[in-house]
C-alpha cells in the first residue's frame, strides 16, 4: 500500500491518504524553540527541552498517538456541520474529505478540500525566533457565498516540565490563567511571580494571536472547549458554533480563538496565527506587529527553506536507484540532522526524559552531521571532547546548556560505559578529512572534570581507559554497557566489540601520531595494537564467527556452545571494519551473519533469541524475542554490514543489505514498516516476532548518521581524505554508473563514474578536469571548484 511519494525537486515528502498505519511526524524549529507536528496537525512544542521546557501538550503513547497538536476547526455556520483542517481529529468520511500533507524540511503543509471549501494550513517556526506560524488559508471553492468559523485549538502544558504536566494534577491544574491584552491571548503559569523578559528558560508564560480577521471571540479552558464528554473529534464549542470568552484561572488552558468569515465564491482568506514565548507585553505585541502581515510570513518561510536547502546542497546523487536517490538527496540527510540536534530528546515516542546528548550516541551523530555542516559541527565536537573525563572516560549524558567542562563531577565507577569515546576514533578523523585541518588534533581543550590535553591528547586517554580496565583474558571491560545498552557483563566481563573499537583505534592513533612526527607515540600504539591481536586471536574466534563477549565469571557469550545469542552481529562486522579479521575470517564471518542473521529486512542483531538467559546479564531477555537487542533488526547495526561488505569489495552485498533496511524501499508497502517511509528507525521486528517487517521508533537513532555514511562514504565511495579526494566506489554489478555533486573544502565537484564491464569495484581510470590520476586518490591541488571528475571502474 502506498500513502505518499517522495517530491524531491520540493525536498518534500507528499502524504496522499491521509489514514496512514500511524500518525506520520515531521520536526519543525530549532534546537532552541523545538517542535514536533504530524500529517494530522498532532504534535508539541518546547523550549530547548523537552522534558523541562514542554509549553504545547501532547499525550504519549494514546489512541491516536499525536493529539493534541495545532489544530483548526472549521464550522459551516449554515449546516452546523464541522471538520478539521486535517483529517484527523474529526475524521470526514474519506471519501467526502482529501487532505494531503507536504511534510518539507522543517515546515509541514496541510491541504484539505471538504464541502467545497479548500484549506491550506502551514507550520513552521521562523529561523532564530521564539514562536511559531500557523498560516491557515481558506478558499471558497463553491459557486455561492459561505458563513464559516474557523477555531484554533492547541493545549498549553500547565508548567514547562512534561513529566509534572501529565502527573501533579492536585499542583498543576490550579496554577494557570489565561488573560486578553490587545487582542492577543496571554497564558501564564505561576501568575503571581514576576517576569523580566530577559531569559525565556521556564519562564512560563506563551502568547497566541490570531490575525487576519477580526477576532470573535476565545475559548481559554479544556472543559469549555471540548465539553467532558466531546473530545478532540467533536468540541462542544466547534459543534455549537460560538466561543464564550471566559477566561481562565485555573484548570487546563487551551488556545481556543475563533474568527468568522463570509466568503464569496473563489475567494481566499489567510489567517495567520502566531504563537510564542514571553508575555503579550515583552515579546507577544512586538512579534504581531513585525511578523503578522502575510507578506513576511512568505519571507520567513522562503528563509526556513533556503537555510535548510543550503546543507542538502553540500551533497547530491544520481543514481540508477530512485529511492536510494531520495534518501541520500534529502531525507536521510535531513534525518540526520534532525537526529544530530535533537538526540534522543523528542519525538512521537522519546518524550523529553531522555534529557540531554547521551555521549556515544551523540557522537556518532556528528558522523553523518559532516559532510553536510562541514567546519560548523567543531562546537558540537568539542562539547564532547570536553564531556570526557580525565581518566579517559565519559559522562554518559552531557547537558548542552548547563555544562561546565573542568568543573563536572565524574560518574561513579560502575556507571562507565566501555564505549563512549571510542567513537571520537569515527568522529574525528572524518571532521579532519572534511574540512582538512589538522590542527585541530593539537587543539588543547579541557577535560570534563579536571585538566586539559590537546585532542590528539584526549584520544590517548579514550585508549587509555580501555586498556587499563580488562578482564581475565586481557581484553577490554564491557563495563556498564558496550554500544550494546543491552549487556551487563559484570565489571570484569570482557567486551569483544569493544575490543575491535579500540583495534580500531589504535590504528587510526598511529596514523595521526605519525603525521605529527611522533614516532614515539606511534610506536606505543603499535606494541598496544600487537599485544591486542594476539588476544583477540587467542580468544575471540569461535571456529565459524567471532564471539560476542566474556562474562565477568568466565561464561563465553556468542559460541556454537551457547544456545541463545550465539551469532552476534556488531562482533563480526567490526572484526572485518577493524581490521582485527584475518582474509579468511573476515570472509567466513560474513557468510556465517548471512546464513544465521540475515533476512529481507535486515540482519538480526543475533539469533537465536534469548529466553532463558540471565536477565541481569543479558538484558535483552527482558524484550520480546525479535525485537531490539533480542535479536530484532536493530537498524543502527544494519549500516557496518554495508560497510564491512564494501571492505571485501562485494557491492551487491552490501547494496542488498542496504535496501534492506532503507525506508523508501518500502514506500509501496509502507503498511508492512507502518512507521514513515521518509526516515529510519531504530529497531524492525525480525522473524522471531509475529510483527515481523513492523519498524518501531522512527528519526531519532544512531542508523540516520551511518546510513548516511555508508551510503555516501562506501557505498558511492566518496572518501575524504586529509590529501584528497578518494574515489573507491563499491557498487551492485548492475549498475551502470552514477553521478555525485560534492561540496569538498570550499568547492562543488562533479563527479561521474562509469561501469561499462559489470563490476562492483575497483577504479580503472581517473580523470580530473581531462587529466589522469594516477591511483584513486586525487590529491587536493589538483581540484577546482567546477570540477569534473571521470572515474571508470573495471
Ligand atoms: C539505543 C541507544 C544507543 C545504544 C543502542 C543499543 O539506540 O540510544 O545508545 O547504543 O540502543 O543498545
Amino acid at each position: 500500500m502506498q500513502y505518499g511519494h517522495f517530491d524531491d525537486k520540493a525536498r518534500e515528502y507528499v502524504i496522499t491518504r491521509p489514514d496512514t498505519p500511524r500518525p506520520w511526524s515531521n520536526y519543525l524549529g530549532s534546537t532552541e524553540y523545538g517542535a514536533i507536528i504530524t500529517n494530522h496537525a498532532g504534535g508539541y512544542s518546547f523550549y530547548k527541552s523537552g522534558a523541562t521546557g514542554r509549553f504545547l501538550r501532547m499525550r504519549f503513547n494514546s489512541v491516536p498517538m499525536d493529539q493534541p497538536g495545532r489544530l483548526f476547526y472549521l464550522r459551516d455556520n449554515e449546516s452546523g456541520d464541522f471538520w478539521s483542517a486535517s483529517w484527523q481529529p474529526v475524521a470526514k468520511p474519506l471519501d467526502k474529505y482529501k487532505c494531503i500533507c507536504r511534510h518539507g524540511t522543517a515546515y509541514t503543509v496541510l491541504e484539505s478540500r471538504y464541502a467545497g471549501i479548500a484549506t491550506e494550513a502551514t507550520y513552521f517556526v521562523p529561523l532564530g525566533q521564539t514562536f511559531e506560524y500557523w498560516r491557515l488559508r481558506v478558499t471558497n471553492k463553491s459557486k455561492r457565498e459561505r458563513r464559516l468559523s474557523v477555531f484554533t485549538y492547541c493545549e498549553f502544558a500547565n508548567l514547562w516540565h512534561t513529566y509534572q504536566d501529565l502527573v501533579n494534577l492536585q499542583y498543576s491544574q490550579f496554577i494557570t490563567r489565561a488573560t486578553m491584552e490587545d487582542g492577543i491571548l496571554g497564558v501564564t503559569c505561576n501568575p503571581n511571580y514576576d517576569f523580566d523578559g530577559k531569559d525565556l528558560t521556564g519562564c512560563n508564560r506563551t502568547w497566541m494571536a490570531l490575525t487576519g480577521a477580526p477576532l470573535a471571540g476565545v475559548e481559554t479552558t479544556r472543559g469549555k472547549f471540548l465539553g467532558s464528554y466531546g473530545g478532540y473529534a467533536a468540541p462542544e464549542v466547534v459543534a455549537n458554533g460560538q466561543c464564550s470568552n471566559f477566561l481562565a484561572e485555573g484548570d487546563n488552558v487551551v488556545g481556543g480563538q475563533q474568527a468568522d468569515l463570509v466568503l464569496a465564491p473563489d475567494e481566499t482568506r489567510e489567517l495567520i496565527v502566531l504563537l510564542g514565548l514571553g508575555t503579550v507585553g515583552s515579546h507577544g505585541k512586538k512579534t504581531v506587529a513585525e511578523f503578522a502581515s502575510p507578506e513576511r510570513c512568505a519571507v520567513e518561510l522562503q528563509k526556513l527553506k533556503a537555510a535548510w536547502h543550503a546543507p542538502l546542497a553540500a551533497l547530491q546523487v544520481k543514481t540508477p536507484d530512485t529511492d536510494f536517490d531520495h534518501m541520500i538527496n534529502v531525507w536521510n540527510a535531513y534525518n540526520a540532522l534532525i537526529t544530530y540536534a535533537w538526540s534522543r530528546s523528542a519525538s512521537l515516542v522519546y518524550n523529553g526524559e531522555r534529557d540531554g546528548l547521551g555521549f556515544r550516541d551523540t557522537v556518532q551523530d556528528i558522523l553523518g552531521a559532516i559532510p553536510l555542516l562541514g567546519a560548523e559541527v567543531q562546537p558540537r565536537l568539542e562539547l564532547m571532547l570536553t564531556g570526557q573525563l580525565a581518566n579517559g572516560g565519559a559522562i554518559p549524558v552531557i547537558k548542552p546548556f548547563t555544562h561546565r567542562p573542568g568543573q563536572e563531577s565524574p560518574p561513579p565507577d560502575e556507571e562507565y560505559r566501555s564505549d563512549d569515546c571510542l567513537w571520537f576514533f569515527n568522529a574525528i578523523p572524518a571532521f579532519v578529512a572534511e574540512t582538512g585541518d589538522l590542527g585541530f588534533y593539537q587543539k588543547i581543550l579541557p577535560y570534563a572534570d579536571h585538566g586539559e590535553a590537546t585532542v590528539l591528547g584526549h584520544l590517548r586517554r579514550a585508549l587509555e581507559f580501555n586498556l587499563a580496565r580488562t578482564g581475565r583474558n586481557g581484553l577490554p571491560c564491557g563495563l556498564a554497557a558496550d554500544w550494546n545498552d543491552c549487556i551487563k557483563l559484570g565489571y570484569k566481563g570482557e567486551s569483544v566489540f569493544v575490543a575491535f573499537q579500540v583495534r580500531f583505534g589504535l590504528e587510526v592513533y598511529s596514523g595521526v601520531a605519525e603525521k605529527f612526527s611522533q614516532p614515539a607515540e606511534a610506536a606505543w600504539a603499535h606494541s598496544e595494537l600487537a599485544r591486542l591481536d594476539e588476544k583477540i586471536q587467542k580468544v575471540c574466534w569461535d571456529g565459524e564467527w567471532f564471539i560476542w563477549a566474556i562474562g565477568q565469571d568466565g561464561t563465553v557469550y556468542g559460541t556454537k556452545n551457547f544456545a541463545e545469542g550465539q551469532v552476534y552481529m556488531n562482533t563480526q562486522v567490526w572484526a572485518v571494519m577493524s581490521g582485527a579479521a584475518t582474509p579468511a575470517q573476515a570472509r567466513q564471518a560474513l557468510l556465517t551473519m548471512k546464513e544465521r542473521l540475515a533476512t529481507p529486512y535486515g540482519v538480526m542483531l543475533c539469533a537465536p533469541p534469548f529466553i532463558k538467559a540471565n536477565p541481569e546479564i543479558m538484558k535483552a531477555t527482558l524484550f520480546n524475542a525479535g525485537i531490539k537487542e533480542n535479536a530484532g533488526i536493530f537498524s543502527h547495526t544494519q549500516s557496518w554490514g554495508v560497510i564491512a561488505e564494501c571492505l571485501q569489495g562485494d557491492g551487491d552485498q552490501a547494496y542488498a543489505y542496504y535496501r534492506a533496511f532503507m525506508p523508501s524501499a518500502y514506500n509501496d508497502r509502507a503498511e508492512l514498516r507502518q512507521i514513515e517511509p521518509y526516515v529510519h528507525c531504530q529497531t524492525t521486528y525480525s522473524r522471531y516476532n509475529v510483527n515481523e517487517g513492523a519498524s518501531r521508533v522512527p528519526w531519532l537513532s544512531g542508523t540516520a548518521s551511518w546510513s548516511y555514511y555508508s551510503a555516501t562514504h562506501w557505498l558511492l565511495g566518496v572518501r575524504p581524505e586529509l590529501e584528497g579526494l578518494r574515489i573507491a566506489p563499491c557498487i551492485p554489478k548492475k549498475w551502470a554508473g552514477f553521478s555525485v555533486r560534492r561540496r569538498f573544502r570550499g568547492r562543488m565537484l562533479h563527479l561521474e563514474v562509469k561501469n561499462p564491464s559489470g563490476v562492483c569495484s575497483g577504479v580503472k581510470t581517473l580523470t580530473v578536469d581531462g587529466r589522469a590520476v594516477a591511483g584513486n586518490l586525487i590529491p587536493l591541488d589538483r581540484l577546482r571548484d567546477g570540477s569534473k571528475i571521470v572515474a571508470i571502474l573495471g
